[in-house]
């Protein structure tokens, strides 16, 4: 066992954030031995329960819950910052040849070891991942995850058509593939799979098909896709489509919405889209430097909580503009406030940080297990210094409230604040 004393950050059930100035963590292993939180509160209480116990003492850092990305690409590391005319030419251009370098294992392996220590870099603790089409990918990012305790949940993306060839698979060995993939990695150490079609233009019926018959098979195994991004995407899907109320309801059909499936992006939906992710347990990554950056709209807070659908923050690298959840959260309050094409909310600091922590956790299925430090979390924390950059320091020091303090660091802050990412052990 051992504690940790510095300023805390965690969150309660109803989504506030709980804020010791002077706290205590203590860390230790359960009953499988995996390092999780033993006790946490005001130091002067918690440390009365621990007599002898080492403690680090950490002034003036705040100790706060690793982060989750709920949506993150890692073949698309290399094309940050790839400008197009919007999604579908960007995938053309940038995406599909990216990914198609992903054919060699030793390429993959080097751009996973990057990417796992750029996540942990930015104090990201638990991420929801595409790899390409190839299993190799696939392998690669679980060996490095596995060797990093990242928890890591990714899946062999399935594209039978519309495809450039080298990245284009094969409908029935795509579904072998998958479930080969599973029995491989699903639950081994901190790793889950995800039934990973990349969206419907790209799968043919078939597919998608045999997907949703997998995602019946292994209930606990994730699905994750991505929905109603673009409007050109948008229509495409119609013309596949036709008879298709939506967009979002051809993935019903394939039996492809559930508990523990995951769609990015999520803007151009109606009630009745709303009211089908709220019934079916689906849930939204909400990726906002993403939909910025590629001009694809704004996620619509206000119509996602009135019929009340699951939700969280993700990065989408290369989409996405940044690995850093301070860049993340910060977008996320953009697009919240933008109020011309849809409601505008100003989203409060606890509610940002919630996103990219505990609401993308609970979003998971990982509720308690990950995303937050209660008791019975697995111990991944950061160690956040809020004097990091001179004006960081400076506006920090200013703040009369945790609401200003939490802002101030969402809207000045990036990795630089993150000093440490502790990941918890296994004995
Ligand atoms: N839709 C289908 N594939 C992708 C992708 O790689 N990124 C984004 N942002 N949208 C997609
Ligand atoms: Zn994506």
């Amino acid at each position: 066992m051992k504690a940790y004393r510095a300023a805390i950050l965690r969150f309660a059930p109803d989504r506030s954030a709980i804020y010791e100035e002077d706290g205590l963590l203590v860390v230790g292993p359960n009953s499988q031995g995996t390092q999780v939180v033993q006790a946490v509160g005001a130091y002067r209480t918690v440390v009365q329960d621990f007599p002898g116990l080492a403690i680090e003492h950490l002034p003036g850092r705040i100790l706060a819950p690793g982060f989750v990305d709920m949506h993150i690409h890692y073949p698309q590391t290399d094309i940050i910052g790839s400008p197009a005319d919007g999604l579908l030419p960007w995938l053309e251009n940038y995406t599909f040849p990216a990914e198609k370098r992903f054919v060699a294992p030793e390429y993959a392996a080097e751009v996973a070891r990057f990417f796992i220590a750029e996540l942990l870099r930015n104090g990201v603790t638990s991420a929801l991942a595409f790899a390409t089409s190839h299993p190799s990918s696939v392998n690669a990012l679980f060996a490095e995850a596995q060797q990093q305790r990242l928890r890591l949940i990714t899946g062999k993306v399935l594209q039978d058509q519309n495809s450039p060839d080298g990245v284009r698979d094969e409908t029935e060995q795509s579904l072998l593939d998958t479930e080969a993939l599973i029995q491989r990695w699903h639950g081994v150490d901190r790793l889950g799979y995800a039934i990973t079609p990349r969206f419907v233009p790209t799968s043919s019926a078939a597919q998608l098909r045999g997907a949703g018959e997998l995602a019946a098979r292994y209930p606990d195994v994730w699905v994750q896709s991505h929905v109603a991004e673009n409007l050109g995407e948008i229509a495409w899907v119609r013309d596949l489509y036709p008879d298709a109320r939506s967009y979002l309801s051809v993935y019903e059909d394939f039996g492809l919405l559930r508990p523990r499936a995951v769609y990015a992006h999520c803007i151009h939906f109606d009630d009745t889209d709303r009211a089908l992710m709220r019934d079916s347990g689906t849930v939204a990554a909400i990726s906002p430097t993403s939909n910025l950056f590629l001009g694809s709209g704004f996620f619509d807070y206000e119509g996602a909580d009135r019929i009340g659908f699951g939700y969280g923050l993700a990065s989408d690298v290369g989409g996405g503009t940044s690995f850093s959840p301070f860049h993340t959260m910060r977008a996320a309050y953009y697009v919240g406030r933008e109020g011309q094409t849809k409601p505008g909310l100003s989203l409060n600091p606890q509610n940002l940080w919630w996103q990219h922590t505990a609401g993308a956790a609970q979003a998971l299925g990982l509720g308690g297990v990950v995303g937050n430090l209660a008791v019975g979390c697995e111990a991944d924390f950061l160690v956040l210094n809020p004097q990091a950059t001179p004006l960081l320091a400076r506006k920090t020091a200013r703040a009369q409230s945790l609401d200003e303090l939490l802002f101030s660091l969402i809207i000045l802050a990036d990795d630089r604040a993150v000093e440490r990412t502790v990941i918890s052990q296994a004995q």
